[in-house]
């Protein structure tokens, strides 16, 4: 016996992610149903082999259904993922609505699943954001060996991470800038993101770091560790799929790079690239469609007492946002439904 899965906002970026993976990993699914808004209702999407007609969420009853993966965005998921909750179906949600909620877990499976189990307070788990989701998973087995006491983040993020919009405008205005006439104004970003970068994600605070950066030190904390402090400049650069990030870390006792290498090589869910030479180490382009949240150019800081510097790519699709999805529906399918 597997389970009944909804997959809600299954016409976008990460809800299609979250259908070709769960497909991939073999989740034992029982029944499967893809949900959007009205406009899209029998709009088709794949699941494997299998083609599902989407269906209408406003109509839709989670009674009797398992786990319900969201990606709708924050307002669709505050109308309706209480119902689904309510309904005795487990959210999975990846909007940024119900992460800083102290009773709701918020899960990245390598790092704190024994958090799973704090589903129950509210039958909700938040997924966090893509460039914390990538960058804790590195963090996490290095603060077991030597303590972390500071990160010092720069990211470099995809296009993707901003929804199936953004993509268009980066494709359009890329396509507009060599054909006089076509020329694409920015929409979804404030600035020209074709062939620039913009340090600037989501709304500003007021302390001047935006949102983002923000999201990146509060879920850390939340994930890892209160007592690790987070510095962090977020940028969108004109890549389609795949985040990158400069991550600077200062631990409470010395950790040797070689040390960090080997550490790193066995921890779940990471693949280290680290030659030392012309392409030794992984760009976005090549994380697309992979699991792995690659690490690269690891290398002491001997600036700060014990410093080390390293490069952290992921698909922002795929670990940022689906496939940490599923691994939570797997994970609580292990620990807590156990059917399957
Ligand atoms: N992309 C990333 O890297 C990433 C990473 C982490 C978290 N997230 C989060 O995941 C969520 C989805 O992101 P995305 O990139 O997949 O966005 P997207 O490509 O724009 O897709 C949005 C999806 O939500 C559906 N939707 C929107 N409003 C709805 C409503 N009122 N009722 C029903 N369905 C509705 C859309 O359906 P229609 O097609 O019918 O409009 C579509 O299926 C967001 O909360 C985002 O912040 C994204």
């Amino acid at each position: 016996m597997g389970y009944k899965i909804a997959v809600v906002g299954a016409t976008g970026n990460v809800g299609r992610e979250m259908l070709n993976i769960l497909a991939e990993r073999q989740f034992p699914v029982d029944e499967i149903v893809a949900l959007a808004s009205r406009k899209s209702q029998g709009t088709e999407v794949s699941f494997g082999d299998t083609t599902l007609k989407t269906k209408d969420l406003d109509t839709f009853d989670f009674t009797g259904w398992d786990m319900a993966l969201f990606a709708v965005g924050s307002s669709a998921t505050k109308e309706y993922a209480p119902k689904a909750a309510a309904a005795g179906c487990v959210v999975i949600d990846n909007s940024s609505l119900y992460r800083y909620d102290p009773d709701i877990p918020l899960i990245v499976p390598e790092v704190n699943p024994q958090d799973v189990h704090k589903y129950k307070n509210k039958n909700i788990i938040a997924n966090p954001n893509c460039s914390t989701a990538q960058m804790v998973v590195a963090l996490k087995p290095l603060h077991d060996r030597a303590k972390i006491k500071r990160v010092v983040v720069s990211t470099y993020q995809s296009v993707s991470g901003s929804g199936k919009e953004a993509i268009e405008e980066l494709w359009n205005q890329t396509k507009g800038m060599y054909v006089p006439g076509q020329e694409v104004d920015p929409s979804v970003y404030t600035k020209q993101i074709a062939f620039n970068v913009i340090p600037h994600i989501d709304v500003f605070m007021d302390s001047g770091d935006t949102k983002e950066e923000w999201k990146m030190v509060a879920e850390t904390k939340k994930i890892v560790d209160p007592a690790i402090k987070v510095t962090a400049t977020c940028v969108r650069v004109p890549v389609f799929v795949g985040h990158s990030e400069s991550v600077n870390i200062e631990f409470e006792d010395f950790l040797d790079e070689d040390e960090a290498r080997d550490i790193l090589r066995e921890a779940p869910g990471i693949m280290v690239i680290d030659k030392r030479e012309d392409g030794g180490y992984v760009t976005p382009v090549e994380c697309v469609g992979d699991f792995a949240t690659f690490i690269s150019r690891i290398r002491q800081d001997v600036t700060v007492e014990n410093g080390l510097n390293l490069w952290c790519v992921s698909d922002n699709l795929r670990k940022g946002a689906a496939l940490n999805a599923v691994q939570i529906a797997e994970l609580l399918g292990r620990e807590v439904l156990k059917k399957g």
